[in-house]
C-alpha cells in the first residue's frame, strides 16, 4: 500500500483517535498486498474482454508526479503491453476459466485476447483502462486505488456503517456497477452469505482472494447488457463521469432487475458549495469544482448527474423513488462530531490524489498543461485544508423499486 493519507492532525486528538487509523481500515487494501496474481472471469455480456490489468505495470510508490512537458497529445498518451510475470499469470487463469479456449487451434485468439488484456493506456504518468470506456477520466494505478477505498470507508462514516441506504430486504443476486477494488462488493457478500454478488469494471484492479460468493467480472456497461439472470438488487455508487448515456443505463438496470427489485444510486455532485457564503467565487477551491464539471461536460461525462437520477428512475417507470442528500464537508470546518470527522476524511480523500482526480479533466477537457495545473492546484490544495471556508460537497442517494406486476 502506498500513498497512506497522513495521519489526523495532532491538534485534534479527540477525533484522531475516533478515526479508525486508515492502514487497517481496509479489507480490500490489505487483500491487495496479501494476494497474488488477479483471477478475474471475462463477462458473458460482451465478446470482447480486453483489459488493462494495472499490476502488470511497476505501481509508483506515491501519487505519480505529471510529466510537466505533457499536455494530452500524442506524446503524452501511450498504449502499452507489458507481458511480466503477474499478468502471465493472468493469462494462465483464463485459460483455465474458459475450457472452450483450450484446444491448440485456439490459442493464437486467445493470446490476442490476452494481449488486449494486458493493454493499458498511459497518460501524463498515470494508468487509464485500456478496455471498454476510454473516455473515463480516473486513473487506475495504485494511488487511486487507495483513495476508493479510502472513499469506502468514508461513505460508511456518512451512512452509519451500513452498506446500503435503501431497505432491500433478502436478496439471492447483487450487481455492483463499476465495482472499482471490490470493496463494497466482498463486504456486501461477507454480511449477505446467502446472496451471490458480482462486481463489474472496465478495469481488473480487484484482488483475487475475495468471499466465495463475491465474482468480479471485468466489462464495459455501457455496452448492451446479455444477463442470462436477473438481480434483486443493483448498486451503483460513485458512478458520476463514467457513463455518457445514463437514461440508457437506467433503463437497462430496470431490464435487469426481478419484479420488486430495487437499485440504489449513490454519487457526489459537482460543484462544491457553501451555505454561509464562504466559497468566493473566484477561490481556488470554487473554481476547481467549476472547472471540473466544465471539463466533464466538454468530454460529455458531467459530474453533476446524481441531481437527475430521481427523475431518470421515475420516467423509466421505477416506484418508490427516495431520494436523500448528505454533506461532506470540505475538512473539520463544522461543529459536531460526526461531519467534524467525515470532513477529516473527506479532506484527505480529495487531497490524497488531487493530481489524479484532476490531470485528465483538465488536459483532454480544458486543453491544460500539467504545469499550468500543478501550479493551480497548489492554491486549491491549501484551500481545500483551510476551516475558514465552510464549503461542502452533495452526497446524493436514490433508491428506488421495479414494480412488481
Ligand atoms: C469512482 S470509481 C467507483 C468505484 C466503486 N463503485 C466504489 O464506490 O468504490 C468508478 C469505477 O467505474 C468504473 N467504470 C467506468 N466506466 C465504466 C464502464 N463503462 N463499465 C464498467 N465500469 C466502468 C471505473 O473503472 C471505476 O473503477
Amino acid at each position: 500500500m502506498v500513498n497512506k493519507p497522513d495521519p489526523p492532525p495532532a491538534a485534534d486528538p479527540p477525533l484522531a483517535s475516533a478515526s479508525p487509523s486508515p492502514p487497517t481500515s481496509f479489507d480490500a487494501s490489505r487483500s491487495r498486498q496479501e494476494v497474488g496474481p488477479r483471477s478475474h472471469q471475462h463477462s458473458s455480456l460482451h465478446h470482447e474482454p480486453t483489459t488493462a490489468p494495472p499490476s502488470a505495470i511497476a505501481p509508483p510508490d506515491e501519487e505519480p508526479r505529471l510529466d510537466p512537458s505533457d499536455g494530452f497529445d500524442s506524446a503524452g498518451v501511450e498504449e502499452q503491453v507489458v507481458p511480466d510475470s503477474d499478468s502471465l499469470a493472468d493469462f494462465d487463469d483464463f485459460r483455465d476459466y474458459d475450457s472452450a479456449l483450450g484446444d491448440e487451434d485456439d490459442l493464437s485468439s486467445t493470446q490476442s485476447i490476452m494481449s488486449s488484456i494486458m493493454r493499458f493506456r498511459e497518460e501524463n504518468g498515470r494508468t487509464y483502462n485500456g478496455y471498454g470506456n476510454r473516455t473515463y477520466v480516473l486513473p487506475n494505478d495504485e494511488p487511486e486505488m487507495d483513495r476508493l477505498d479510502f472513499q469506502h470507508h468514508l461513505l460508511g462514516l456518512t451512512f452509519d456503517h451500513k452498506l446500503t441506504v435503501c431497505p432491500i430486504g433478502r436478496v439471492h443476486r447483487v450487481l455492483d456497477v463499476g465495482t472499482g477494488t471490490g470493496i463494497w462488493a466482498m463486504d456486501f457478500a461477507e454480511e449477505h452469505p446467502e446472496t451471490t454478488v458480482i462486481g463489474i469494471d472496465v478495469s481488473p484492479i480487484q484482488p483475487s482472494f475475495v468471499p466465495p460468493n463475491c465474482i468480479f467480472e471485468i466489462d464495459d456497461l455501457e455496452k448492451p447488457w446479455n444477463f442470462t439472470y436477473k438481480f434483486d438488487f443493483i448498486h451503483s455508487r460513485m458512478m458520476t463521469g463514467s457513463f455518457q448515456d445514463w437514461p440508457r443505463f437506467v433503463q437497462q438496470c430496470y431490464e435487469n432487475l426481478e419484479p420488486g427489485g430495487h437499485i440504489e444510486m449513490i454519487d457526489v455532485s459537482f460543484p462544491n458549495r457553501s451555505d454561509d457564503h464562504t466559497l468566493p467565487p473566484d477561490s481556488a477551491l470554487q473554481k476547481w469544482g467549476n472547472y471540473m464539471l466544465e471539463a466533464s461536460i466538454n468530454l460529455g461525462c458531467p459530474l453533476n448527474t446524481a441531481e437527475t437520477y430521481r427523475g431518470l428512475l421515475h420516467d423509466q417507470g421505477f416506484v418508490d423513488i427516495e431520494e436523500k442528500v448528505y454533506k461532506w464537508p470540505q475538512n473539520r470546518w463544522p461543529a459536531d462530531k460526526k461531519h467534524k470527522e467525515i470532513g477529516l476524511w473527506t479532506m484527505e480523500n480529495f487531497t490524497s490524489n488531487l493530481s489524479g482526480l484532476s490531470v485528465a479533466l483538465f488536459t483532454r477537457g480544458l486543453g491544460w498543461s500539467t504545469t499550468d495545473l500543478e501550479v493551480f492546484l497548489v492554491d486549491v490544495r491549501r484551500e481545500m485544508k483551510s476551516m475558514k471556508i465552510h464549503s461542502y460537497w452533495p452526497i446524493y442517494v436514490v433508491y428506488a423499486q421495479k414494480p412488481i406486476n
